[in-house]
């Protein structure tokens, strides 16, 4: 199974991304992660993106699609993949029909995943993630059961420099700007497009996300 996870910022395609890597054994890729993962080492990469995402722009389209031609060849996509937040403008949306092409592949589905802005600012601005293993947290919605501690690993829980209110706005209408347009992108590739409304607990959006693809 190839698929695509459209959505604003916050829908909820990371959260859901974990549900699908379990349930279809396939990997979650995400551009966001491994450029934070970048910035962290502070390799060429990060200290390239650093800035764009701090500011809640979007990085260079070529240096994600050389990010992401890379990791489609690797052995764990041969059974399929999840793309989370990738692609982002109509140049990586045309450069993944490429680059599949070329490996006379085709996605199964674009999942997108609708949510209301006042929830969207909600979530973002609750969020806070592990810095050790990335578990995702949200201060009133899953709180860690320690203050400051991951669950998972007991590493440290912290807030992203973009989830701050000044940010979210900006990436919010990045995304108006820039990734929205990929919805009639996608509507005019037959039968792509699954529209699930993202509101609701997490399991049920799993449901619905599953009951367009089985
Ligand atoms: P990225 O990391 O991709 O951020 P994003 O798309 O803004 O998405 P988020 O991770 O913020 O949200 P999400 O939809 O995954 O929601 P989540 O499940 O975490 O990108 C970051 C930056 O990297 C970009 O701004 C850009 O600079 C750069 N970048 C990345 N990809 C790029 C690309 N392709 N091109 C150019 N630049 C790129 O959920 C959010 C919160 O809500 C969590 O706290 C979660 O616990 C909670 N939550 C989730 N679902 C529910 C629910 N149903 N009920 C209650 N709470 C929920």
């Amino acid at each position: 199974m190839r698929l695509i996870l459209l959505g604003p910022p916050g829908s909820g395609k990371g959260t859901q991304s974990e549900f699908l890597v379990s349930r279809y054994g396939i990997p979650q890729i995400s551009t966001g992660d491994i450029l934070r993962e970048a910035v962290a080492k502070g390799t060429q990469l990060g200290r390239a993106a650093k800035a764009y995402m701090e500011e809640g722009k979007l990085v260079p389209d070529q240096l994600i699609i050389d990010i992401i031609k890379e990791r489609l060849v690797a052995p764990d996509c041969e059974r399929g993949f999840i793309l989370d937040g990738f692609p982002r403008t109509e140049a990586q949306a045309e450069a993944l029909r490429t680059t599949l092409s070329e490996m006379e592949l085709s996605l199964s589905a674009v999942i997108n995943i609708q949510v209301d802005e006042p929830t969207l600012i909600r979530r973002l601005s609750g969020r806070r993630i592990c810095r050790d293993c990335q578990a995702n947290y949200h201060i009133d919605y899953s709180p860690p059961k320690i203050s400051d501690k991951c669950n998972k690993c007991g590493g440290e829980i912290y807030q992203r420099k973009d989830d701050k209110e000044e940010v979210i706005k900006n990436r919010l209408k990045v995304y108006l700007d820039q990734t929205e347009p990929l919805i009639n992108y996608y509507k005019n590739v037959g039968g792509l497009l699954k529209e699930i409304n993202g509101k609701g607990k997490v399991e049920e959006i799993f449901d619905r996300i599953v009951n367009v693809l089985e």
